[in-house]
C-alpha cells in the first residue's frame, strides 16, 4: 500500500488549512462582484439557500469521502472514487478533481501574483497623488505586459507556492495557514471597520459606507425566480467553499480513521462564510459605494469584475492621507495575497498526491512538477489575458467543472457507495451530532438541485451549449459591418477555441495517466511509500 508519510500536525492546523483552502480571492473579489451584478439583496437569499442545501451537504460528503479514500492510501479523486464505486468509470470521473485544480491554478496564481505586486506598489507609494484614471490605467498597463514586472511577480509567486508545497503539509501548508489566516482576518476586520464607519463628507466620500451594506442586505424578492441569479449564487457557493474541486477530498485524505470530519467540516465552512459575507462584503462594497455611489459601482462591475479591487480601491485609499493609504493598501493586497496563496496551495496537493501515490514521486519533485505545469498552462492566460483566455479557463474549469463534478460525486456517494455507508462515514469519529436531516438532503435534495442547476446551465440562454458553439461571438460577427471589428472578433474566436482545445488536452492527458496508473496497479500492485 502506498501510504505517503504525510499527515496534519494538529487539529487547529488542519482546520486553518481547510479554511485557508476555502477562503480565497473568491471571498473578497468574486463574491462582492457577483452580489452586485445580481442585484444585491436579491442575490443573498438564493446564496444562503444554496449554502444550506448544497454547500453544507457537500462539505460533509467531500470530507468523509476524502478520509475514506485516504485510509486505503489514495489521495486524489480518481482513486478515492475508485474505492467507493466498483465501476471503472468513477476513476475517470475523478479526473475532474485533478484537472480543475491544475486549470484553476493556471489563472488563479496569476491574480495571486498581482496582489503581491500591488503590496509592493502600495509600499513604494506609486499611487500617491495619481488621478483615478491614472490608477486605473496602471492596471491596464500591468496586464498588457508593457514591462517584465508582471512576469517577475508571477514567477516569484509560483516559486513560493512550489517551495511551501515541497515542505509538506505540516511543515509547509499548515504553517502558511497558521500565519496567513489570522493576519488575513485581522486585516479584514480593520478594513471592514473602516468601510462600515465611512461617513459622507469625510475624506472626500459622498455617501455613507452603510449605503453599500443596505444595498446588499435589504432583502429583495423581485428576481427570486430568475434562474440566472440562482446559477450565479450556486456557482459562488461552489467556488468559495472549494467544493466540487477535489481539493477538500485531498486534504481530508491525510486524516486518520477516527479523526472527526463533521465538526471540522462545519468549522472550516462557517469560517469561510464569516469571511465572505461579513468581511468580504464589508470592504470593497461600502468603500467603493461611499466614494462612487451605487450606480457607478454597479456599472464598474458590469465591465469586468476584477477592476474594482485593483483599479478603484488603491485610488480611494489615497483619500485617507499618506500614511493610512499605505497601510490600507498593504492590508488590502496583503489580505488578498494570504487568501490567494492558502488556496493555491490547496490546488497543488491533489496533483502532488496523485503523482506520489501512483508514480512514487518524491514530494519535492511533485511540488516542482506542479509549479512547472502551472507555469506552462498559465502562460497563455498571462500572455493573452486581453484576448479572453483567462475567462475561458474560469468558465470551463472554475465554474462548469465544479457543478458537473459535484453532481457526479454526490451520486457516487449517496447512490453507488450507498447513503447508509456514507452516513456511517460522516458520523464516524464525529465530535458533533449531525442532524439526521442531512442524510435525506444528501440522498435526495442536493442531487436533485444539482441536476437541476446543471441542466439549467446546459440549456439556458447563453449557457453551456450556446458557449460550445460560440453563439455569442458568432452573432456579434454576423452583426458587425466594420471589417476591423470582424477581424478582431475572429481572432478572439481563435483564442477561445485554442484555450478550450488546450483544456481538453489536459483533461485527456490526466485520464491517460489514470489509465497508466491503473495498469501499473494491476501488474505490480501498489507503490511503496516514498518520502
Ligand atoms: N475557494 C477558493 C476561493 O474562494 C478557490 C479555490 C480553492 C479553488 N481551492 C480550489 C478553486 C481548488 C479551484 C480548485 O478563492
Amino acid at each position: 500500500m502506498s501510504t505517503q508519510n504525510e499527515s496534519w500536525g494538529s487539529r487547529v492546523g488542519l482546520v486553518l488549512a481547510m479554511a485557508g483552502n476555502a477562503v480565497g480571492l473568491g471571498n473578497f473579489l468574486r463574491f462582492p462582484v457577483q452580489a452586485i451584478q445580481n442585484g444585491g439583496g436579491s442575490f443573498i437569499i438564493p446564496y444562503l439557500i444554496c449554502f444550506l442545501l448544497m454547500g453544507i451537504p457537500l462539505l460533509f460528503v467531500e470530507w468523509s469521502m476524502g478520509r475514506f479514500g485516504g485510509l486505503s492510501g489514495n489521495h486524489s479523486t480518481p482513486f478515492i472514487l475508485d474505492t467507493m464505486g466498483k465501476k471503472r468509470i468513477w476513476k475517470y470521473i475523478g479526473v475532474f478533481g485533478i484537472f480543475t485544480n491544475l486549470a484553476v491554478a493556471a489563472y488563479y496564481c496569476y491574480i495571486e501574483s498581482w496582489t503581491l505586486a500591488y503590496v509592493w506598489k502600495s509600499l513604494t507609494g506609486v499611487f500617491s497623488g495619481q488621478s483615478s484614471d491614472a490608477v486605473s490605467s496602471m492596471f491596464s498597463d500591468y496586464v498588457s505586459l508593457g514591462t517584465a514586472e508582471p512576469i517577475v511577480f508571477w514567477v516569484i509567486c509560483l516559486l513560493l507556492n512550489t517551495w511551501i508545497l515541497s515542505r509538506g503539509l505540516s511543515g509547509g501548508v499548515e504553517i502558511a495557514a497558521k500565519v496567513g489566516m489570522p493576519l488575513l482576518i485581522f486585516f479584514g476586520i480593520l478594513l471592514a471597520i473602516r468601510g462600515v464607519t465611512l461617513k459622507s463628507g469625510e475624506a472626500g466620500a459622498i455617501f455613507d459606507g452603510t449605503e453599500g451594506l443596505n444595498f446588499l442586505w435589504t432583502p429583495d424578492f423581485s428576481t427570486i425566480w430568475d434562474f440566472k441569479v440562482w446559477l450565479a449564487a450556486a456557482g459562488q457557493i461552489f467556488f468559495t467553499l472549494s467544493v466540487g474541486m477535489g481539493s477538500i477530498q485531498c486534504y481530508a485524505s491525510y486524516l486518520s480513521s477516527r479523526d472527526d470530519v463533521a465538526l471540522n467540516a462545519m468549522s472550516a465552512g462557517w469560517m469561510n462564510e464569516f469571511v465572505e459575507v461579513v468581511l468580504g462584503a464589508a470592504v470593497i462594497i461600502p468603500i467603493s459605494v461611499g466614494y462612487l455611489g451605487i450606480e457607478k459601482v454597479v456599472e464598474l462591475t458590469q465591465t469586468g469584475g476584477l477592476g474594482l479591487g485593483f483599479r478603484t480601491l488603491p485610488f480611494l485609499f489615497q483619500q485617507w492621507g499618506p500614511i493610512l493609504s499605505v497601510l490600507a493598501g498593504v492590508a488590502w493586497f496583503g489580505l488578498l495575497f494570504f487568501a490567494g496563496i492558502t488556496s493555491s496551495l490547496a490546488m497543488g496537493t491533489p496533483v502532488m498526491g496523485f503523482l506520489r501515490d501512483e508514480f512514487g514521486w518524491r514530494r519535492e519533485s511533485s511540488a516542482f512538477a506542479f509549479g512547472a505545469l502551472v507555469f506552462v498552462l498559465g502562460a497563455p492566460t498571462v500572455m493573452f489575458f486581453n484576448h479572453g483566455v483567462f475567462d475561458e479557463y474560469d468558465y470551463w474549469a472554475g465554474t462548469v467543472s465544479l457543478v458537473l463534478f459535484a453532481m457526479l460525486e454526490i451520486i457516487a456517494f449517496a447512490w453507488i457507495f450507498g447513503i447508509d455507508n456514507g452516513w456511517a462515514e460522516i458520523k464516524r469519529g464525529a465530535d458533533m451530532k449531525v442532524p439526521i436531516i442531512f442524510k435525506y438532503l444528501i440522498k435526495y435534495v442536493t442531487p436533485v438541485i444539482l441536476i437541476a442547476v446543471f441542466m439549467g446551465s446546459l440549456l439556458s440562454e447563453g449557457g453551456i451549449l450556446d458557449k460550445i458553439v460560440n453563439k455569442d461571438i458568432k452573432a456579434q460577427i454576423a452583426a458587425a459591418t466594420d471589417p476591423q471589428i470582424i477581424a478582431d472578433l475572429s481572432t478572439q474566436l481563435n483564442y477561445v477555441n485554442g484555450s478550450r482545445l488546450l483544456l481538453v488536452l489536459v483533461f485527456v492527458a490526466i485520464a491517460v495517466l489514470v489509465r497508466v496508473a491503473q495498469v501499473k496497479r494491476e501488474k505490480f500492485g501498489r507503490i511503496q511509500p516514498n518520502a
